[in-house]
């Protein structure tokens, strides 16, 4: 999605801002832009594609020379990805200028407004009738005019503005799309996400929905929508500007991969003292937990996915019922929730917008509303009424690895951790869990250790038009995100089935040659698993399976077989998951395609 950098201080910002802009790539865009005080007259500038157009057109951004300035990346929600759709959006005397993240969702009647009142739109955009709006309103008073704007929309906006008689004045709004804002020694900085300015500051203000941001080089000032001044406290992020950086990998997403031993030990240990689960942060009591009567459990893509995989564990240690939900399917579906439930939401950026409205449904029905988050201050963990952080650290790459699998832990802690207050499990049970979550980092790392075998069939595969995942139970779960993964970044069509359901439609679509990837590390399941995969070999597809050591048997039928050393069946989702994502990732290599950024998605998908 869009992303924002605004900079005010006392270097010449357009470079800065550039290189801003390029540590928020990974959102995803199609076009970016800058707008630079230069000479008392706001200087625009606007290139359709990579940021690099822009790196050119500016001389790296040295070719601007002022000091206070605003850029923005684009993806295109309404209008094409073009020069005249690129942000920054003005007014007609081009004295105001205006970046934006979100949608506004009443832009048309605006426009029809704004046009009965002489202004004339030169873009497609949404974005432009705030230009006019703030025109509208604007006497000389910026505080005045942004807050008839917020007034007058609805939906969501980030927004960075410059108006031409406030010069080294940089303000900022934000509604359901994030904003920071980070105080650095050489200036201050507004941005969609902290890897923008890291490089220049750890400092950071969560900017809350409906706060206004005003700053100059040496202040910054927070106001409410009845322009009255608030006090924010500030943030120190505990992650350095290398943690965003490749460091040697060729690509993010490789080095997210391999990181994923120390993300998930890193959401795993602080939560074991002495043998024990301690989760004080979930806020509740023993009495309360051992209450809840049913859970929810929301996400979007990779989120929901963990979600999937998580009810199968959930509902064996625990017991209690587990609905799981696409978050912009339960956001409108009118949900019942029964007293005495809990909802858990999953997301990495904590922004996605499906995922914090379903959030805010879930609330205003009374139920409490527990996060699994990665990015600390964002929206979601604002808004859920307990916060339980997976210390991922940032998740560059647009496709996820690491966060999901720090995702997946933290269900498995919580699964754990109610069963031993619920006692549905014995205590030998538990200690068994707790001891093996503990060994879950060194697992993964020895997966990672035979990665040459995976690249070598991935680059076999890498010109199938269509590639099937089937499991049962959890392995469906794993299925599911092994397919997603591999389509998003492969572009190769692919389809998760749970096994069973094979032979009620899909087999039809097996013939002579196409990959099949069997998953089944599930002991319970591992028969009806061969069986289901000797149906579609006896149908011509090629197999590959995937399951623990031990299951030797897997060869009479397979062609290739994949193993993960055996592990407790609850958890093998965390194994199974690394090949499953090695394989996407080579065989996107093999296509030659660009691995972080694939076309049409966006990291943070802020809009719904
Ligand atoms: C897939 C992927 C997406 C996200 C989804 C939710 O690789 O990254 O499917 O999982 O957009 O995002 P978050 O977790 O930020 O809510």
């Amino acid at each position: 999605m869009c992303g924002i950098v605004g900079y005010t201080g006392y270097e010449q910002a357009a470079p800065l801002l550039i290189d801003g802009l390029s540590k928020l790539e990974y959102r995803g865009y199609d076009s970016a832009g800058l707008a630079i005080e230069e000479k008392e007259k706001l200087e625009v500038v606007r290139a359709k594609g990579r940021l690099r157009v822009l790196e050119e057109m500016t001389d790296n951004g040295r070719a601007l020379h002022g000091f206070c300035g605003i850029g923005h990346t684009r993806w295109a929600t309404h209008g094409v990805p073009s020069v005249g759709n690129a942000h920054p959006h003005c007014n007609a005397k081009k004295t105001i200028a205006v970046v934006h993240n979100g949608i506004i969702e009443n832009y048309q009647s605006l426009k029809e407004y704004l046009e009965k009142n002489g202004y004339h739109f030169e873009s497609e955009t949404d974005t432009e009738v705030i230009a006019h709006l703030l025109d509208r309103y604007y006497s000389g008073d910026p505080l005045e005019a942004i807050t008839k704007v917020m007034a007058r929309v609805t939906g969501s906006y980030a927004l960075g503005i410059l108006f031409q008689d406030h010069p080294g004045k940089v303000f900022a709004v934000r509604k359901d799309s994030p904003m920071i804002v980070g105080s650095a020694e050489q200036g201050n900085f507004i941005a969609s996400d902290i890897p923008a300015i890291l490089k220049y500051t750890k400092n950071v203000y969560f900017v809350n929905n409906m706060e206004i941001v005003c700053m100059d080089a040496d202040t910054i000032h927070f106001y409410n929508v009845d322009k009255e001044e608030i006090e924010k406290e500030m943030t120190t992020i505990s992650w350095n500007a290398e943690a965003a950086e490749k460091d040697g990998y060729e690509h993010f997403m490789l080095k997210e991969i391999y990181e994923q031993p120390k993300a998930v030990q890193d959401t795993i240990s602080p939560r074991i003292k002495e043998g024990e689960i301690v989760m004080e942060e979930l806020g509740m009591s023993e009495e309360e937990i051992r209450q809840i009567r049913r859970i929810y459990m929301i996400g979007c893509g990779s989120a929901y996915h963990v979600c999937m995989s998580a009810r199968y564990v959930m509902e064996a240690l625990t017991r209690i019922p587990v609905e799981v939900d696409l978050a912009s399917e339960f956001r409108y579906r009118d949900p019942i929730l029964e007293e005495d439930s809990l909802v858990i939401v999953i997301s990495q950026s904590g922004e996605t917008a499906d995922t914090i409205a379903a959030l805010k449904e879930a609330k205003s029905r009374g139920a409490r509303v527990l996060g699994i988050v990665n990015v600390v201050g964002s929206s979601i963990a604002r808004e859920a009424d307990n916060v339980l952080y997976t210390w991922a650290g940032p998740e560059i790459s647009v496709a996820t690895t690491k966060a999901y699998s720090t995702q997946l832990a933290a269900c498995y802690l919580i699964s754990v951790y109610f069963a031993k207050i619920r006692q549905t499990i014995k205590e030998e049970k538990y200690y068994d869990l707790v001891e093996e979550l503990k060994n879950l980092p060194e697992k993964i790392q020895q997966i990672l250790g035979d990665k040459e075998r995976i690249q070598w069939f991935a680059n076999k595969f890498a010109s199938s038009k269509d590639i099937f995942f089937i499991g049962r139970g959890l392995d469906y779960g794993i299925s599911l995100e092994g397919s997603l993964k591999l389509k998003e970044i492969s572009y190769i069509h692919s389809e998760a089935y749970a096994a069973g359901e094979l032979k009620h439609g899909t087999i039809s679509l097996i013939e002579k040659g196409i990959l099949v990837i069997g998953i089944a590390t599930q002991p319970d399941l591992y028969d009806k698993m061969i069986s289901n995969m000797v149906e579609v070999k006896s149908r011509g597809a090629y197999l590959m399976g995937l399951t623990c050591y031990g299951n030797y048997s897997m060869e009479d039928t397979a062609n290739f077989t994949v193993y993960v050393p055996k592990t407790e069946k609850y958890f093998a989702n965390s194994l199974a998951v690394i090949p499953l994502q090695l394989f996407a990732y080579y065989v996107a290599i093999a296509r030659g395609l660009d691995v972080d950024k694939p076309r049409n998605l966006a990291k943070s998908v802020t809009v719904e």
